[in-house]
């Protein structure tokens, strides 16, 4: 990687940040694109963000991702958010151009694009369940929605945050979809399994080994696509899906997606998708189990 003084400057703003795998994939796509931006991690204390913010202006960056814990605080300090990022009330990408910082969140389109291209679902008029009601859900839960999904179901192990997302979503979607709530303790009926399209664990459950299994998919229907956002594992609901064999999906391909739209955003240049995941693969290696 050449620096020279015409080198465009991005990266994320997290907390903690050393495990992301952004910098891996956003520099093998610049590299193999032949575009001179180079991409760092940037740990940036919650106390921090506002002045964080205000250095990409200062520092003339072409953006950067926002991550955990910034991605909703980060809205009041922008100069415009885009209709998406309004709505999922959480940017995932700054884009910094002239002179405006705009907030754009492109987790939502890069799950769905992942799932479309990648799985080969399509959710129109399907019924999905979220388990979940934390930031990916939120963006999962809006993206499902305009891709036309007939009934979006939400569980949440605490109640009040999956109702908050469902007086959210109903807010902008009242005629769009069915939207319903089911009780995190009811989740594994067959009422409720046997009548879904779509199971998306949209939880932080399956990043450790020893972490539990949340639904039993023994009471899916053959159809059903099971999709998990966790990308650092196969997660004993992959692998139970699978041994089930149910069309399932792990969510590296939402992490590159999601990337790739920001790289897209920040060039408008085509991203290199294959490079992206190339990266990622020789990595995983490192730590996949
Ligand atoms: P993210 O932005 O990645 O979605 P988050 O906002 O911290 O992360 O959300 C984590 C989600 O995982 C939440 O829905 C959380 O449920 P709670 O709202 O009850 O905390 C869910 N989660 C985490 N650990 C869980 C567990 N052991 N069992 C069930 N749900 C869990």
């Amino acid at each position: 990687m050449k620096i020279s003084g015409k080198t465009k400057i991005v990266g994320i703003f997290g907390y903690p940040v050393t495990h992301s795998l952004s910098p891996l994939f956003q520099n093998a796509a610049f590299k193999a694109s032949g575009i001179d931006f180079v991409y760092f991690p940037f740990l940036v204390k919650p106390g921090d963000l506002e002045m964080a913010v205000k250095s990409i202006k200062s520092l003339n960056m072409a953006g950067v991702n926002v991550t955990i814990p910034h991605k909703k605080k980060v809205l009041a300090y922008l100069d415009k958010v885009s209709p998406e990022a309004k709505m999922v009330e959480a940017v995932n990408t700054i884009c910094y151009r002239d002179d405006k910082l705009i907030g754009y969140n492109t987790d939502g389109k890069g799950f769905i694009s992942s799932l479309t291209g990648e799985g080969g679902f399509d959710p129109q008029r399907k019924r999905a369940l979220v388990l979940g009601a934390g930031g990916a859900a939120w963006a999962i839960s809006f993206a499902l929605i305009e891709a036309g999904v007939r009934r979006l179901s939400i569980t949440n192990r605490t109640k009040r945050k999956a109702e908050v997302l469902l007086n959210h979503l109903t807010k902008f979607f009242r005629d769009k979809c069915e939207i319903m709530l089911v009780d995190f303790d009811k989740v594994n009926s067959s009422t409720v399994m046997n009548n879904i399209d779509l199971l998306i664990n949209a939880t932080s459950v399956g990043m450790h080994p020893e972490d539990p299994l949340l639904v039993n998919p023994e009471l899916l229907t053959p159809h059903t696509f099971v999709y998990d956002v966790i990308y650092n594992r196969k997660t004993k609901l992959l692998k139970a899906a699978e041994e089930k064999g149910l069309p399932c999906l792990g969510g590296l391909g939402m992490l590159i997606y999601q990337g790739a739209y920001s790289f897209e955003i920040w060039t408008h240049k085509k991203a290199p998708l294959k490079k992206m995941r190339d990266a990622l693969k020789e990595q995983r290696k490192c730590f996949v189990t």
